[in-house]
């Protein structure tokens, strides 16, 4: 593709052309996932026609499921920008890899009492509960970063206060759920890093709206889920080779006798996600002006790509945000000051004077708009503003194939129903 033409993508997504008793979808539900473009169904369906069998047979078929998994572990490590495709791990979904690292990390790091587990009041409870669960079975205290409820971002000493030399692990989120906010997971894996704790970092609701780049951010561990951009349900970790390399995995011992990233692969590689998570990140590639369809795939494509989609969101996000401000009686719980969208993802949280987000989603739904409403799991940050009691928040959240038309209906939707 080349310049980024909204129409065009759209195109290229069959769900996003089907209507309801003559009314046609408005997916604003993309933070809880997204659609898929023909190319990751294509791939899928490929997948489990021509490349179905097991690995490590002399048979055509298991040469190409290996290339097609071997084939993943690349473009992941693209998308990452990870120095090589053995950084880079499958698994069933972020919640998944996350209750099975943390395990992992315990008993590597060997976690015990007097030890300390920084957390995010920011975070969805998939980057907290597991690391709860650690601090339950070891003793471990844990310590929370608090965000400031005013400009919903963390005041740039917040993790600061809680590094000590006790700290083992530090889970942060790259941007809320909730929020939106783009946290500087940079300068919180740094100081983490001195303080000679371990950085896990949840990026699955910043995948879809930026360009991630774990040796840039400095982590030890990044997740995202291929669902929430344009892919199956199916989660990517990055591990730093270094963490990696002498991380215990609690695993079969066939699979252990290789080194990463099989031996952090639970069960038999899922041929037909892999094949459509590899399917996603050529699509986002294909959005750029780098190169053609034909163009093999790389770094410089899958940045090209997401760049010419931001764009197309900065304008949308601007558009809603600046919509949703001037209706009487909605609170935008984010970031809103137009000079400060760069520190948000289009994941927008807003509660109504007078009505329950559960409600409005209900009504908003009669008119086939989509999106979600309550805590979306996000435990911590909708308890830390005080919004439980009356029923969280209602969600609205876009995707670079939303267009200005479909966040027109929604505001005037919501205004007559406010
Ligand atoms: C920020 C964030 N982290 C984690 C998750 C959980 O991801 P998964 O469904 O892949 O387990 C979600 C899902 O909504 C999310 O938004």
């Amino acid at each position: 593709m080349t310049g980024f033409s909204v129409a065009d993508v759209r195109a290229q997504f069959p769900s996003l052309s089907i209507a309801d008793d003559g009314k046609p979808r408005i997916y604003l539900d993309n933070p809880a996932g997204t659609q898929v473009p023909r190319h990751v169904i294509d791939r899928a369906t490929h997948a489990m026609i021509e490349q179905n069998a097991n690995l490590g047979g002399a048979f055509v078929t298991s040469e190409m499921a290996r290339t097609l998994v071997d084939e993943a572990h690349v473009a992941a490590a693209h998308f990452y920008n990870a120095p090589s495709a053995r950084d880079v791990i499958f698994g069933a979904n972020m919640t998944t890899i996350t209750l099975a690292m943390s395990r992992n990390l315990q008993k590597t790091l060997n976690i015990t009492e007097g030890d300390e587990i920084v957390l995010s009041r920011m975070d969805h409870d998939s980057n907290v509960a597991p690391w709860l669960l650690v601090a339950e079975d070891t003793g471990a205290t844990v310590k929370w970063i608090e965000f400031d409820t005013d400009t919903f971002e963390f005041p740039d000493d917040a993790i600061d206060k809680v590094l000590s030399d006790k700290t083992k692990i530090v889970a942060i989120g790259h941007a809320s759920n909730c929020t939106g906010t783009i946290n500087d997971v940079k300068s919180m894996c740094a100081k983490a890093r001195s303080a000679g704790a371990i950085s896990y970092v949840d990026a699955v609701q910043f995948a879809p709206h930026g360009v991630i780049d774990v040796q840039d951010i400095g982590c030890d561990f990044l997740v995202s889920s291929a669902y929430k951009f344009f892919g199956p349900h199916q989660g990517i970790l990055y591990g730093r080779a270094e963490v990696l390399e002498n991380l215990f995995s609690y695993q079969v011992r066939p699979a252990l006798e290789h080194g990463a990233p099989a031996k952090f692969e639970i069960g038999t590689a899922p041929r037909e996600t892999l094949a459509a998570s590899l399917g996603a990140i050529e699509y986002i590639a294909s959005l750029g002006n780098d190169g053609g369809a034909d163009t093999p795939l790389s770094r410089s494509r899958v940045v090209s790509g997401m760049q010419a989609a931001m764009g197309h969101e900065m304008a949308l996000t601007r558009q809603m945000i600046s919509g949703l401000s001037s209706i009487k009686g909605v609170k935008v719980r984010g970031i809103t000051s137009d000079n400060a969208l760069a520190r948000r993802v289009p994941t927008v949280a807003i509660t109504m004077e007078g009505k329950n987000p559960g409600e409005a989603a209900k009504s908003m739904a009669r008119d086939n708009i989509f999106m979600w409403s309550g805590h979306n799991y996000a435990l911590e940050p909708i308890n830390h503003m005080n919004l439980m009691k009356d029923g969280g928040v209602l969600r609205i959240g876009l995707a670079h194939y939303n267009t200005a038309d479909e966040v027109d209906i929604m505001l005037e939707r919501l205004e007559g129903l406010v």
